[in-house]
């Protein structure tokens, strides 16, 4: 599986502890930056990982800032991607069960390192349930047309 890694300068540590952990896991990474601590734009880094994801060169992203918020909210701008930012595990569970989430936000000031990955070992253990939410999630895919 081949995931995309992106944060700004305050998603940047927490980015490179997951990334360590993902890679001691085999998975292969696609880290977009930013490389180092310098201030930089949320928006710009959520924006490339969410294409990354959208035209299929990566499967998923697990993306950071301060809160997970703002580049949150800059991936879901881009068509068929659904990005949930998330401080525990159950909700990292749900968002792959329930919504079919491509994409993982979180806080480098709000999530501890530990609890970090244990939110990110839920989101990629987990499988769309499909059923019913399909339906929802088709109905959130018409929502890219507006
Ligand atoms: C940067 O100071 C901060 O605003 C940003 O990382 C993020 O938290 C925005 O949502």
């Amino acid at each position: 599986m081949k995931i995309a890694l992106a944060s700004d300068h305050a998603g940047y540590d927490l980015k490179m502890y997951v990334r360590a952990h993902l890679e001691a896991k085999g998975y292969h990474i696609n880290d977009l930056g930013v490389h180092n601590k310098e201030r930089s734009d949320y928006p710009v880094f959520g924006n490339m990982a969410a294409k990354e994801v959208a035209n299929g060169n990566s499967d998923l992203a697990i993306i950071f800032c301060g809160t997970g918020i703002g580049i949150s909210i800059a991936a879901n701008k881009v068509k068929g991607v659904r990005c949930c930012c998330c401080s525990e595990p159950y909700s990292a569970r749900m968002s792959r069960l329930h919504n079919d989430c491509n994409v993982l936000a979180m806080g480098g000031r709000v999530v501890g390192d530990e609890l970090a990955l244990m939110i990110v070992d839920e989101f990629l253990a987990t499988e769309f349930e499909g059923g019913r939410h399909a339906d929802r999630v088709k109905l959130i895919g018409e929502l890219d047309e507006y």
